[in-house]
């Protein structure tokens, strides 16, 4: 089995102003240097990413965004370009947060021009996918997500999985009113995850990071990053301050040492 590095990243979701991301991110690069195989990165509001590409320098520290429009412009009042990202200095765009797909409507198919539109632009994407409580109960959580992958995915060349990355955030797990899954919940859908990705790219598909997200913290962080399946976490409220993101990273790195 290939190595691939560890990851671990944030999304500030709709939380701080550019001044407070600019001392986040300041605060953190002087606080934290990861090991050579392990890859951070920060996601904040679009307000906030020229202050945090900034603020980042020359530390390796990926800054990403939240979210993108699959057109390269025109009439689409509200909307922001690859390109606007990619002219910011920005590193990876996240697409297909639970919070946009059930709070704003966000489609598989949405999310297929979106991916295909950011990696043609150069970015890396960050795709998050992940099956509801009620499909949860009904037991097609692997379905689920093996679905999300296939149309979010279709159509790709293979040589586009070196820059992607997943996240598996069950949504039940999300959020201040989540339940953190269990490693043993994560396990057989991270082991579809791979498996589709097999199906879509072949080979290249071991390419492809694979994080867990949804209510992940210092004590359970170790757990996830034990599970050979997963190569790094996601991580909202337990990430946004630098003491928490320097726990969460110690105990990250723990859990894949054994
Ligand atoms: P949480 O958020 O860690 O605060 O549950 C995770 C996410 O929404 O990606």
């Amino acid at each position: 089995m290939m190595t691939r590095p560890l990851l671990l990243g944030t999304n500030l979701k709709m939380t701080q102003t550019a001044r407070e991301t600019a001392a986040f991110v300041g605060d953190l690069v002087r606080a934290v240097s990861p090991e050579p195989d392990t890859r951070l990165f920060v996601i904040p509001s679009f307000t906030s990413l020229p202050a945090a590409t900034e603020r980042r320098g020359d530390a390796r520290l990926w800054i990403g965004a939240q979210n993108m429009f699959w057109a390269p412009e025109g009439a689409y009042t509200g909307e922001i370009s690859a390109k606007m990202l990619t002219a910011l200095g920005v590193d990876l765009v996240l697409l297909g947060h639970a919070e946009r797909r059930g709070l704003f409507h966000e489609t598989d198919q949405d999310l297929n021009k979106k991916v295909t539109a950011a990696l043609e632009a150069g970015l890396r994407v960050l795709l998050c996918v992940g099956e509801t409580g009620e499909e949860r109960q009904y037991g097609v959580g692997e379905e689920t997500v093996a679905r999300q992958l296939k149309i979010a995915l279709h159509g790709l060349a293979a040589e586009a999985s070196s820059m992607l990355q997943i996240a598996y955030e069950p949504v039940w797990s999300i959020g201040a009113g989540g339940s953190p899954a269990t490693p043993a919940d994560v396990t057989p859908i991270a082991a579809r995850v791979r498996a589709t990705l097999d199906g879509v790219f072949g080979e290249a598909g071991a390419a492809v990071s694979l994080l867990y997200g949804g209510s992940v913290d210092p004590n359970n962080a170790a757990g996830f990053t034990a599970l050979p399946e997963i190569d790094g976490l996601f991580v909202g409220r337990a990430c946004w301050t630098v003491d928490g993101f320097r726990a969460t990273l110690a105990a990250a790195q723990s859990g894949r040492t054994g």
